[in-house]
């Protein structure tokens, strides 16, 4: 081989050897719909263990699927973690994500795997928790407030304007409250009830946690939200005490899903599989992430709520994650609730 080609067979195979690690590196668009906190801890600790540099956004549930949804034909983003499963479900019953079965499933509870079937393997579980709502000890002490320990306490007059939840069109939070409400009660009194409620509510957020953040701040007295998100808070050293309501309550499945269409998909089943470690999820706890985990071995956070202490019912997933439904609970909610918000 003369110099001349020895030269130009190192240079091609230069070339191949930088175009393969630019491949492997690559990037990751991530929709992250669980806090803020937690997002960017598992950002940091993905980039560690994956040459892969991680484009990350924190959106509330239903405007991650609204996103989605909008960006159907052109996706530009590759990954949807965490979140309420409705809308996972939503968006999967649309065809919007990806069919794809880690070889982890099996290592999942029930109510994972379970998520993951009934969506055609298009979303999957990774953490649960119950809602109810956190309240301000200290305010509750200076007004000589009772705890309400039931929906039907939030009605008490003397909670005027001292309550905040999230707006359920942007916040699966608040959708989560929605329907578990309509399966309490039935859906004519679950609107009942939310009219009566929309007197004591200050303000609907956009984001499910930011009810029970103003509470400990001081700035409203309960927060209607997951019960994790208000132990999150007690865990901060702020004056919040959790409940379960008496009359039972739903709960979430948060999920993940990879976009259809997904332009970085090896990348995405990097984030996928990775996500469903019992060693990633065990470390959410360090981000007072205080959800259960759905992988079995993973820990369960001394914090976590558990399942087994509250009043849970059997949250149709199927049919309050169904398009059809959620569109029209949400279109009802808007005419009828919102419409009236003071
Ligand atoms: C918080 C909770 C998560 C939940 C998420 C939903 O971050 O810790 O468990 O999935 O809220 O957020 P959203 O803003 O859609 O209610």
């Amino acid at each position: 081989m003369t110099l001349k080609y020895l030269y130009a067979a190192i240079l091609t195979a230069g070339t191949a050897l930088a175009g393969h690690a630019a491949q492997a590196a690559g990037d990751l668009n991530l929709i992250c719909a669980a806090d803020v906190v937690i997002c960017e801890q598992m950002k940091a600790d993905f980039e560690k263990v994956h040459d892969i540099n991680v484009s990350m956004v924190r959106l509330s549930s239903g405007e991650t699927y609204a996103k989605i949804r909008a960006e159907a034909r052109n996706p530009k983003t590759d990954l949807w973690w965490g979140g309420t499963g409705d809308p996972h479900l939503q968006a999967a019953s649309e065809g919007l994500t990806l069919e794809y079965k880690s070889a982890l499933l099996d290592q999942l509870q029930d109510w994972a795997k379970k998520q993951a079937e009934s969506s055609g393997y298009r979303t999957v579980g990774v953490y649960a928790g119950a809602l109810g709502w956190g309240y301000n000890t200290d305010i509750f002490t200076a007004k000589g407030f009772k705890e309400p320990k039931c929906w039907a306490d939030l009605l008490a007059p003397e909670y005027k304007g001292e309550i905040q939840i999230a707006n359920p069109n942007s916040s699966g939070t608040a959708y989560t409250a929605l329907a578990s409400l309509v399966q309490i009660m039935g859906e004519d009194q679950a609107f009942d009830y939310l009219k009566k409620l929309n007197a004591n509510v200050s303000q609907y957020t956009k984001s499910g946690s930011a009810p029970v953040k103003a509470a400990a701040r001081g700035e409203t007295a309960i927060g209607i939200v997951f019960m994790h998100d208000a132990a999150a808070q007690t865990a901060e050293g702020f004056p919040i005490k959790s409940v379960a309501p008496c009359e039972g309550t739903g709960y979430e499945i948060g999920s993940m899903s990879i976009v259809k269409g997904a332009k970085n998909l090896d990348n995405a089943k990097a984030w996928y599989d990775w996500a469903l470690q019992p060693e990633v999820q065990s470390r959410m706890k360090d981000a007072k992430s205080f959800q259960l985990p759905s992988n079995k071995t993973a820990e369960v956070p001394k914090e976590a709520p558990r399942f087994e202490e509250i009043k849970l019912i059997d949250y149709d997933f199927k049919t309050y994650g169904d398009p059809v439904t959620r569109k029209a609970l949400l279109e009802r909610w808007d005419r009828e609730i919102s419409a009236n918000a003071n």
